[in-house]
C-alpha cells in the first residue's frame, strides 16, 4: 500500500466528497439564490476523470466516497460512475454513498442497491407540502416521499438531513423525528452555515443546535451514543422512539480537530476545507503529469489543508464567509 494522506496536523484524510454536478433541480432557500449561474458543462469533469482521481485516493488510503452536488443524481448518465466506483467496493473502498434531495430517488433506487450503496443520506427539511415548495422552490413533496419509499423497498438505509431554521421548520423537528425514527430512518439536524450569496439574511433564521439539543433533552431521554459514521456528526439515542439523532454544529461547536476529508468540485478543484478557499487543481494535474502528476498533488493537498473553518454570522452582512455555494463543494 501506498503512503496514506495526512496533513500537517496529524488528521488522516481517508473520507473523499465528490460533487458530480454544481446543478439541482432545487433552489432551496439557504442553498441558492433564486436565479443560479451553473457552471458550462464543458468545464465538468468526466467519468474518467473523476474515476482517475477516485482511483488515486483509493491508493492512498481512502475509504470512503460519498457522491454529492448540486443534486448528484441529475447528472447525465450518473448510474455509470456509480456502477464503476462500485466496483472498487471491497477493494481498498469500504463505502460508496451519496447525499441526495430524493427528487429523482425513485428511479434509481435499485440501481444503487445494485451498484453495492447500502446507505444514503436524504436532504429533507419539512413534511408539509406548502412548506416544502417555499423552501426548496421548485421541488414537489411527493416525490421525495416516493423515492424515499422506493429506496427503503431496495434495501437502502437512510438518514434525513434535516437543515434547521429558526421561524421555518423549528416547530417540525419533533414531528420530523417521529416520523424518521418510526420508518427506521436516522435524522440528523445541520446548522445552516454562511455559504455563498442567498439572498436572505441568516442570521433570521440561524437555530443553536444546543439549544434545540436542550429542548429535546426535556422531552426525551437521549444518550450519547460513542459511534461516528466518519462524517461530522455527534449522536444520541432517543429512548422513546428508539432512533438515532444527530447534531452537525459548524457554527456553535466545531469538529475541524476530528477532520478526515476533502472534496472534489465538479471542475477539478480539490478543496480541503468546506468552509476556507485552500485548493489544488487535481484536473490540471491530471491532464498535465497523468498519474504520477495528480498523485504529486494529492502531497502537495495534504501541506496546505486549513485546521479547520470560521464561519460567522454577521447580521447585515451581504457577503458571506465563504463566497462559493454549498452546491459547488458538495456539502
Ligand atoms: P455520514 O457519512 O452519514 O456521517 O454523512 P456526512 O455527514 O459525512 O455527509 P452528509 O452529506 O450527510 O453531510 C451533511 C452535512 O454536514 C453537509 O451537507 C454539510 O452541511 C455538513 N458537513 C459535512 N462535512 C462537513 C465539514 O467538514 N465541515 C462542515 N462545516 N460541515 C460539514
Ligand atoms: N448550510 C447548511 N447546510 C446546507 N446545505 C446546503 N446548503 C447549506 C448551508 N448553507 C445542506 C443541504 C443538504 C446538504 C447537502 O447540505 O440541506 O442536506
Ligand atoms: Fe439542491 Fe441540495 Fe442545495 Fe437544495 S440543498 S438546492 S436540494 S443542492
Amino acid at each position: 500500500p501506498q503512503k496514506p494522506l495526512v496533513d500537517r496536523y496529524g488528521r488522516t484524510v481517508s473520507y473523499l466528497r465528490i460533487s458530480v454536478t454544481d446543478r439541482c433541480d432545487f433552489r432551496c432557500v439557504y442553498c441558492m439564490a433564486e436565479d443560479m449561474t451553473f457552471l458550462p458543462k464543458k468545464d465538468v469533469l468526466s467519468f474518467e476523470e473523476i474515476e482517475a482521481i477516485a482511483g488515486a485516493f483509493i491508493a492512498r488510503g481512502t475509504t470512503k466516497i460519498r457522491l454529492t452536488g448540486g443534486e448528484p443524481l441529475v447528472r447525465r448518465d450518473i448510474m455509470e460512475l456509480v456502477t464503476t466506483l462500485g466496483g472498487r467496493i471491497g477493494h481498498g473502498l469500504d463505502e460508496l454513498t451519496l447525499t441526495t434531495n430524493g427528487s429523482q430517488l425513485r428511479r434509481h433506487a435499485e440501481g444503487l442497491f445494485a451498484a453495492g450503496v447500502r446507505r444514503i443520506n436524504v436532504s429533507l427539511d419539512t413534511l408539509d407540502s406548502q412548506r416544502f415548495a417555499q423552501v426548496t422552490r421548485r421541488g414537489r413533496l411527493a416525490d421525495v416521499e416516493a423515492g424515499i419509499e422506493a429506496a427503503q423497498a431496495a434495501g437502502l438505509a437512510i438518514k434525513i438531513n434535516m437543515v434547521a431554521m429558526r421561524g421555518v421548520n423549528e416547530d417540525e423537528i419533533e414531528p420530523m423525528m417521529a416520523w424518521a425514527h418510526g420508518r427506521g430512518m436516522g435524522l440528523t439536524l445541520i446548522e445552516g452555515m454562511p455559504l455563498g450569496e442567498v439572498g436572505i439574511d441568516r442570521v433570521d433564521s440561524y437555530l443553536p443546535l444546543c439549544e434545540l439539543h436542550d429542548r429535546l433533552a426535556r422531552r426525551y431521554t437521549l444518550t450519547r451514543l460513542g459511534t461516528r459514521t466518519g462524517g461530522p456528526a455527534r449522536y444520541v439515542h432517543v429512548a422513546e422512539t428508539g432512533g438515532t439523532l444527530g447534531f452537525i454544529t459548524p457554527m456553535s461547536h466545531n469538529f475541524c480537530e476530528s477532520c478526515n476529508r476533502v472534496r472534489l468540485t465538479a471542475t477539478g478543484q480539490l478543496f480541503l476545507c468546506l468552509g476556507q478557499d485552500d485548493q489544488v487543481n487535481l484536473r490540471d494535474a491530471l491532464r498535465e503529469g497523468g498519474p504520477q502528476g495528480l498523485d504529486e498533488a494529492l502531497d502537495r493537498a495534504m501541506l496546505i489543508k486549513p485546521k479547520g473553518h470560521d464561519f460567522v454570522l454577521e447580521r447585515g452582512k451581504d457577503t458571506p464567509a465563504v463566497a462559493r455555494h454549498m452546491s459547488v463543494t458538495g456539502g
